[in-house]
């Protein structure tokens, strides 16, 4: 064989190896747009995004304005439709024909598409234990119908219908992966939904959720969740199990197996640390646990039931604090970013951009440095009445058990639940009054890991600030006019 060829032949091979094999796991983030009072402006959020790597990211809605943002950025998007149109959208096939008209079509011009979408993500966790039956019985239309609109826009080659499932949606009594299957009570609804993925060559999401098990069940090994070297490893059977990712993950495997689709391909939809709130939500341990994540995923050992087969992408949950989200499962909900609400990193975590520290937003735009305290010369026995009114709501969650203001001392913690609804407020001075205990000061009170926040100038602040200055123009101008009046 002549050397020209043998050198071809190692060329042809050499490629094909880094195609398949060594090419970097695909890890993207969550961006969750809609469950703030100030949300970071979405340019400078895609700046994070591109400062530090990252090429894909989940939207949990389809706001024009974040895709615009996104546009011409060669970063992969997964759009979301939220659970409240689940019904709408399998009753309707118009509805669904106008949602995908609207909502991609745009995005997709002579075939080529402006913004990167991959995914359309059909309701978000559904199938949640705590939703019961809500939403259960309008999924399977619902992608049918978003599927057949997508077919009829031409688009059923570009963008798969997938559905992200909460990982209480299978289980094992026992705890070890061999014994996992889905919860009883979905069993026709997901044979339908596997049936359908599976036809559309669509992965199956999940969204994993280590700390919480860690947080509902004092039983779990915190080491075991966080991927360290010392946890005491889980044998199930001849298989070894060192980290509690692997093995949710291979219990969902086995559930899938049970019932027919051994094979179907797997994307984390969420998994992530949150760093405050709650015992053992803290940046050190959200850093530990990433830094395990990402090497576990970069190793493509993939698991027992996978060798060599990690998760296919894997989102992190997530980019941003949201200070609206619910905080029914815990006051830690609000803090799941890897970086603050600001834009500013909590820790170090390799996202896509390697060994070097993450990129902050640049530029970003706050409101005056100014906070709302308790007034030390009032009489403050009552306060705390007070504190309880502002955190209904505002944000409180840093001033829960384990949270990074829980131990700050009275009345401190009540100017930190004034100063956060002062500043939701978009620092409105009538929103420091609580009944003239306030007081708006221009000294940072933040003390030690406790941080009072500024809020960020977003456009609704901004442009209340203008129509104060208009208002105040108009009251001058008219007072002078009146006063000109009364002098003539
Ligand atoms: C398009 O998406 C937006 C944002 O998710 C949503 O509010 C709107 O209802 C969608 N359009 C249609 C026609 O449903
Ligand atoms: C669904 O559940 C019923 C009873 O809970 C069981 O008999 C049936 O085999 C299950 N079907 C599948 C596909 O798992
Ligand atoms: C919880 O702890 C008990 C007692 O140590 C043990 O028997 C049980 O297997 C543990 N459960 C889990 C799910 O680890
Ligand atoms: C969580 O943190 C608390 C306080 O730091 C600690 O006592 C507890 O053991 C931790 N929980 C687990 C499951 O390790
Ligand atoms: C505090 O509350 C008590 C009981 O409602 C009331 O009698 C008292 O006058 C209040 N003190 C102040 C300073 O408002
Ligand atoms: C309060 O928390 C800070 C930071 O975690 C710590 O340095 C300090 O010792 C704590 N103070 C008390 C009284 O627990
Ligand atoms: C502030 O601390 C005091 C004393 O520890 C406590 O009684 C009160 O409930 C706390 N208030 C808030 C808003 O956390």
């Amino acid at each position: 064989m002549p050397l020209s060829n043998n050198l071809l032949l190692l060329m042809l091979i050499s490629s094909l190896i880094s195609f398949c094999c060594w090419e970097v796991e695909s890890i993207g983030v969550n961006w969750g747009t809609s469950l703030s009072t100030h949300p970071l402006p979405p340019d400078k959020v895609v700046q994070v995004l591109k400062s530090n790597k990252i090429t894909k990211v989940k939207l949990f809605d389809a706001d024009p304005i974040v895709l615009q943002s996104l546009s011409g950025s060669n970063i992969d998007v997964t759009v979301g439709i939220p659970n409240s149109m689940l019904k709408s959208l399998s009753s309707n096939k118009k509805f669904a024909h106008t949602w995908v008209h609207d909502n991609l079509t745009r995005y997709f011009t002579n075939g080529a598409r402006t913004v990167r979408i991959e995914y359309i993500a059909v309701g978000d966790e559904p199938f949640l234990q705590s939703y019961g039956k809500q939403f259960q019985p309008f999924l399977i239309g619902a992608v049918t119908n978003v599927q057949i609109a997508l077919t009829k826009a031409k688009l059923d080659n570009k963008v798969k219908v997938v559905v992200p499932c909460h990982s209480d949606a299978y289980l094992s009594e026992s705890g070890l992966p061999s014994k996992g299957h889905f919860r009883p009570d979905l069993n026709k609804t997901m044979m339908q939904l596997l049936t359908f993925l599976s036809k559309q060559r669509s992965p199956f999401f999940v969204n994993m959720y280590p700390f919480l098990s860690i947080h509902q069940s004092k039983n779990s090994s915190l080491d075991f969740a966080l991927f360290k070297s010392t946890a005491h490893s889980l044998n199930d059977g001849h298989r070894t199990y060192k980290n509690s990712f692997d093995l949710s993950f291979d219990t969902l495997v086995t559930a899938l197996s049970k019932v027919g689709f051994p094979d179907m391909d797997i994307v984390v939809g969420q998994v992530g640390w949150p760093t405050d709130g709650a015992p053992n939500a803290s940046s050190s341990l959200a850093q530990t646990f990433m830094k395990g994540l990402v090497d576990n995923l970069q190793s493509r050992l993939g698991t027992p039931l996978r060798p060599k087969k990690p998760p296919s992408e894997t989102y992190i949950f997530s980019l941003l604090d949201e200070d609206q989200r619910s905080i029914s499962t815990g006051n830690f909900e609000r803090h799941w970013g890897v970086f603050t609400f600001d834009g500013q990193a909590k820790y170090n975590a390799d996202l896509g951009q390697g060994s070097r520290k993450l990129v902050n937003a640049q530029n970003v735009e706050y409101l005056p440095s100014k906070w709302c305290v308790v007034n030390n010369n009032k009489d403050v026995t009552n306060v705390t009445a007070r504190a309880l009114e502002a955190c209904s709501s505002a944000d409180c969650t840093a001033l829960s058990s384990g949270g990074s203001c829980f131990n700050i001392s009275w009345p401190g913690n009540v100017s930190y639940a004034f100063n956060s609804y002062y500043q939701q407020h978009d620092q409105k001075a009538d929103s420091c009054d609580f009944g003239g205990l306030g007081l708006i000061t221009t000294a940072d009170p933040s003390v030690g890991n406790c941080r009072f926040a500024v809020e960020l100038r977003t456009s609704t602040s901004t442009s209340l600030q203008l129509s104060l200055l208009l208002w105040w123009r108009f009251l001058t101008v008219t007072s002078f006019s009146v006063w000109l009046f009364c002098v003539v």
